[in-house]
């Protein structure tokens, strides 16, 4: 197990700064996702570690050690590029071993090793085959099994399930985290998928513009993200302006434009503070809208605002729906089977414990 440590990690490619000053730690044994839109840095940041690159500022560390200077080779690292990058006049068999005969363990273990890792990614009977004999996803498994059968003391995977189909993804995925936690390999991830991030991570990396945004466990990055652009990336996110304020009963609250909403609980904020509220879908609820002569006066005073529901969109488990307040579209995600069309006034829900609050965007 190695523990790496990223300090003010800078890289430029000519007027780019790819990397703007990334501090991170890889603790013994972590598994650790970066996520951010295209261009953020990711894949730069994991040429830094492997030793494809030579960087600009900043140092990088395995256990202790300054590896400034190392050669990918000698860095006992196990990558799996963007785009595969096995070695075309190599066959499956060929490109797994290569590693193993750098390091030179017996033909033996070789053999056994090649097998055991081409069963691992169900690509028994292939080892025989180049990688243009190969389809993408056969391609990409053997990218993954390349730099599993090395047995690394860190895994750096770029995108290495993207593109498989949902059941051999689940599959893949299950394996690589089981792999990782047995073998206790410090892992790098990278994936534009959200869900696989959250599901698969100790921690999550949040980048944008070459910086980190946030760095923290699925939930914390999920339920209490850093900043309004931190929410929108990782999943789905209502971000609403608001004003803290007092409710007609002196209680505080948040003025904005789809109604009071109340104050996300454990945020201690002064009146008149401005900040923009982040709402998951899943933490507003929707009722049916109440008969004109029970609505009371105020609304928004007895936990419900009047909305529109503008369309409703069907996924199996939940249903999505838009619904228009104040001028505003919200997303709102309700159990399916569907209790509102599309027209129907219906009456929303904030729940507290469920909204977070960031810096006014
Ligand atoms: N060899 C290079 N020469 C010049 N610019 C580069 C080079 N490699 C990357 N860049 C630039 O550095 C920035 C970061 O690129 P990087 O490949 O790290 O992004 P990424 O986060 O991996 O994106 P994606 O999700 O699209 O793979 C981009 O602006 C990219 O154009
Ligand atoms: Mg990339």
């Amino acid at each position: 197990m190695t523990t790496v440590v990223i300090q003010s990690l800078v890289k430029r490619y000519g007027a780019t700064t790819a990397v703007d000053g990334i501090s991170l730690q890889i603790e013994h044994g972590e598994f650790i996702s970066l996520l951010g839109p295209s261009g953020c840095g990711k894949t730069t940041t994991l040429r830094c570690l492997a030793g494809f690159e030579t960087i600009d500022e900043g140092r990088i560390l395995f256990d202790g050690r300054d590896v400034a200077g190392l050669p990918p080779e000698e860095r006992d690292i196990g990558m799996v590029f963007q785009s595969y990058a096995l070695f075309p006049h190599m066959t499956v068999a060929g490109n797994l071993a290569f590693g193993l005969e750098m390091r030179r363990l017996r033909q033996a273990e070789i053999d056994r090793r090649v097998r055991a890792v081409l069963d691992l990614v169900q690509l028994g009977g292939l080892g025989a085959r180049y990688p243009r004999e190969l389809s993408g996803g056969q391609q990409q498994r053997v990218a993954l099994a390349r730099a599993l059968v090395i047995e690394p003391k860190i895994l750096l995977l770029d995108e290495p399930l993207a593109n498989l189909d949902a059941t051999l993804r689940d599959e893949m995925r299950t394996f690589i985290r089981d792999l990782q936690k047995r073998v206790g390999i410090s892992t790098l991830y990278v994936t534009h998928d959200q869900a696989e991030a959250m599901t698969m991570s100790d921690r999550v990396v949040v980048m944008f513009g070459g910086r980190i945004a946030q760095a923290a466990s699925p939930e914390v990055v999920y339920d209490m993200p850093a900043s309004a652009a931190v929410a929108r990336f990782v999943g789905q996110a209502n971000v609403v302006p608001g004003v803290v304020g007092v409710r007609a009963d002196g209680l505080p609250a948040i003025h904005s434009p789809v109604g009071l909403l109340p104050l996300p609980l454990g945020l201690q904020l002064a009146i008149g503070t401005r900040l923009s509220v982040v709402a998951r879908p899943q933490a507003i609820g929707l009722s049916a809208a109440r008969a004109a002569n029970s609505a009371s006066a105020d609304g928004a005073a007895a936990g419900g605002v009047a909305a529109n529901i503008a369309a409703r969109y069907f996924h199996g488990a939940f249903i999505d729906y838009r619904v228009a307040v104040g001028g505003q579209m919200l997303s709102v995600q309700a159990p399916a089977p569907a209790r509102h069309q599309a027209g129907d006034e219906v009456q929303l829900g904030f729940d507290a414990a469920r909204l977070w609050a960031v810096e006014a965007a």
